[in-house]
């Protein structure tokens, strides 16, 4: 079995739950505090062993590609004011094998994926979204590479939500629970059911481990109405070559993609920054009774 060493990181979308400000920004260079969000995806990537990450990157993203580069007149600012702590954290995200592939129309998150192909090859990968920040003791990345060493197939990272939210995910109807502790082999996928038609409460994450095979089936999905070619459309057809299975995570998801789910994850991660967590929580005090 071949190694999992490559993540895609589609970041291409158009952010439209974000405007005005992606017009001109890149949804994943939102900062969650003080730090881009996709800093904390790239960040479990390699917490779990990944060595190259290739983002996918469409128009206005550039600053995505300089946050990773370096900068030297920044840096030797902060050197010559003796700023040693920031110049680390400023250098901390150049030694990352990081590439950018340009996604030239946004067709979908599939699309976006099959963009990647020359660069994955013939391996095992993993695609992370901006979208979901997660947090577990160990990161959920590292846990689908775990469960693939179990597979050796696609292995989708799955979460229960509450049954009345399901229609605003993709659901997974499984067809046998193949271990106790949350490893299903999938049946099928329904995109956005109805609560009362949904075969599950298993909701399809931003975390996907992917055979090479999938290349494949990228290329022969047809567009949907909306003309984006549809990730999940494809994994679907790829269920009828190889199994593919969805470990269940229960650690904590923030959904970032969101602006109500990216400013509670602010004030949560805020309340645990040393460096405002005391003035934030006074200034909640303060305005909670006035609401
Ligand atoms: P979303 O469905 O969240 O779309 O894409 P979006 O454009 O990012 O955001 P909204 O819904 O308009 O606010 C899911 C993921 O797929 C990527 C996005 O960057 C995001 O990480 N994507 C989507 C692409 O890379 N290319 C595409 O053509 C579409």
């Amino acid at each position: 079995m071949k190694p999992v060493r490559k993540a895609i990181i589609p970041a291409a979308g158009l952010g439209t739950r974000f405007l005005p400000a992606t017009k001109a920004l890149a949804k994943e260079m939102l900062p969650i505090v003080d730090t881009p969000a996709i800093e904390f995806i790239v960040r479990e990537a390699m917490a779990a062993g990944i060595e190259d990450i290739v983002v996918v990157d469409g128009k206005s993203k550039r600053s995505i590609e300089d946050y990773f580069d370096s900068n030297p007149e920044l840096e030797d600012n902060l050197r010559k004011k003796d700023k040693q702590k920031l110049l680390k954290l400023v250098e901390d995200t150049t030694d990352i094998n990081m590439y950018f592939i340009r996604q030239s129309h946004p067709n979908g998150l599939g699309d976006a994926v099959l963009t990647a192909k020359d660069f994955i090859g013939d391996e095992p990968f993993v695609v992370l979204l901006g979208d979901d920040l997660m947090q577990d003791k160990e990161p959920l990345t590292k846990q689908l590479i775990d469960r693939y060493g179990e597979t050796g197939e696609s292995t989708l990272a799955v979460m229960k939500v509450p049954h009345n939210q399901v229609s605003k995910y993709g659901v997974i109807d499984p067809a046998t629970k193949v271990k106790e502790d949350g490893l299903y082999r999938v049946k099928n996928f329904v995109e956005k059911p109805q609560p009362d038609d949904a075969p599950s409460d298993l909701a399809i994450i931003g975390r996907y481990l992917l055979t090479p095979e999938i290349f494949e089936e990228l290329e022969n999905t047809k567009p949907d109405k909306g003309g984006e070619i549809q990730l999940t459309d494809a994994i679907d057809s790829l269920n009828n070559r190889q199994h593919v299975y969805a470990h269940e995570f229960k650690g904590d998801r923030y959904d970032i993609g969101s602006k109500i789910g990216w400013l509670e994850t602010n004030i949560k991660f805020g309340l645990e920054h040393p460096e405002i967590k005391d003035q934030l929580r006074a200034y909640i005090k303060e305005l909670a009774p006035k609401l």
